[in-house]
């Protein structure tokens, strides 16, 4: 057993039940269905717990939860990709660093992108700075892990169902296991 899966679990557990950001589901629920999504897809372990865990920075984040109804960025990304680094390497931290970006450079790439997204999903978009530049897209498709991010955000798009029935949080504690770097904190 995991002294940080644990720490991870009760974070899950005691906050992931907040509004996810005006969506139908809580961010637990979200996280769940995004892992649900990736599995039925057959992903690799890594990207699995990257799409279990790619919220996880709204949990750990200090900033106000409404921060987003005052049009300010909380930059999860950040917040999840960092406090995750000391349990696992960046085949899993750096996709949930860049998914934010992978929005923006999927906007960029494929203008009906934009239908895709939940009417909270294009609020918190213009929060992040817009769909990316012709460059700044260029840019982000050459960095290492780009290409998980933007499929991890394939699985954050339809993982905003109500009432959808997934796994719970334990039942991947084996998968995340797995991913632990072996030299964890
Ligand atoms: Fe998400």
């Amino acid at each position: 057993m995991s002294i940080v899966i644990d720490e991870i679990a009760t974070l899950f557990h005691d906050k992931g039940n907040q509004a996810y950001l005006g969506e139908q589901v809580s961010i637990a629920e979200h996280m769940l269905q995004t892992a649900q999504a990736a599995e039925r897809a057959r992903a690799s372990s890594a990207l699995t717990v990257v799409a279990l865990l790619h919220d996880f920075g709204h949990l750990v984040h200090v900033m106000a939860d409404d921060s987003a109804d005052h049009g300010v960025d909380t930059v999860h990304e950040q917040a999840g990709a960092e406090w995750l680094s000391r349990a696992f390497g960046p085949d899993v931290t750096e996709p949930i660093r860049l998914h934010v970006a992978a929005k923006r450079y999927l906007c960029a790439k494929y203008p009906t992108y934009l239908d895709v997204l939940s009417p909270a999903s294009v609020h918190s978009l213009m929060l992040q700075g817009g769909p990316f530049s012709a460059d700044n897209a260029a840019a982000f498709a050459a960095l290492p892990h780009a290409a998980e991010a933007v499929q991890v955000r394939r699985w954050d798009d339809i993982g905003k169902v109500a009432g959808e029935p997934t796994p719970s949080f334990d039942d991947y504690r084996p998968l995340l296991e797995s991913c632990l770097r072996p030299t964890h904190t």
